[in-house]
């Protein structure tokens, strides 16, 4: 309870934000580039989550736009390929203690490669370097191949969060991963 406490004291105090280098990655022979996402990217942004949630886009430009701008510490980056194009995305923000993954999306031609591993992994080494303890995430119930994924990376189920995601009443399944506290 302290430590969280004063975890909070010191980001509303000091707004710390570990800085994030852009990274070249090879990944089954391709080449990639780990990068911040900026306003540019949002619209191409939507086009993934279209492809990824069956032409829903949960979040909307003005959702993006508030995150990537939000005073409270936060990491949003994108994995793009030689050509540009974005591969896939994950945002978080750190609140407290905790760093929370709010979205996470691969496109499906890139999926099943270890793009989100990486992303998530980048996610955890920002929680890291800002002495979070716990890195966290909500998943829909039903997406068992994301909490599978999770589950692999450390994740474990804390609660279910009912009627969560107000499209269609679906429950999340809240979870977290503790880390190594340097
Ligand atoms: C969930 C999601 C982000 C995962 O992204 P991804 O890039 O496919 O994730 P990874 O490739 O790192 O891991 C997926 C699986 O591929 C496997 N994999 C990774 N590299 C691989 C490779 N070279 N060859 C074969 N399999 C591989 C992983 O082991 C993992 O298997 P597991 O599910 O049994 O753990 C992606 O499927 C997605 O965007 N889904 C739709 C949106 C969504 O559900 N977002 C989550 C909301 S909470």
């Amino acid at each position: 309870m302290l430590k969280k406490f004063s975890g909070l004291v010191k980001t509303v105090l000091y707004g710390r934000q570990a800085p994030f280098s852009e990274k070249s990655i090879g990944l089954q022979g391709e080449e990639y580039l780990m990068r911040k996402i900026g306003d540019r990217d949002i619209k191409e942004l939507i086009a993934l989550e279209r492809d990824v949630y069956f032409g829903e886009t949960p979040w909307t430009k003005s959702a993006f736009l508030s995150e990537i701008h939000s005073p409270i510490p936060h990491l949003y980056i994108c994995i793009v390929t030689k050509q540009a194009e974005i591969a896939g995305f994950i945002g978080s923000r750190l609140i407290g203690n905790d760093t929370h993954i709010t979205n996470i999306a691969v496109g499906t031609a890139f999926q099943n490669r270890g793009i989100g591993q990486l992303l998530i992994d980048e996610v955890e080494n920002f929680a890291i370097m800002n002495d979070c303890a716990t890195l966290s995430l909500e998943v829909r119930l039903s997406n068992t191949d994301a909490q599978r994924l999770y589950r692999r990376l450390g994740f474990s189920a804390r609660n279910i969060q009912k009627n969560y995601y107000t499209e269609d009443n679906e429950d999340a399944l809240d979870m977290i991963k503790h880390l190594e506290v340097r």
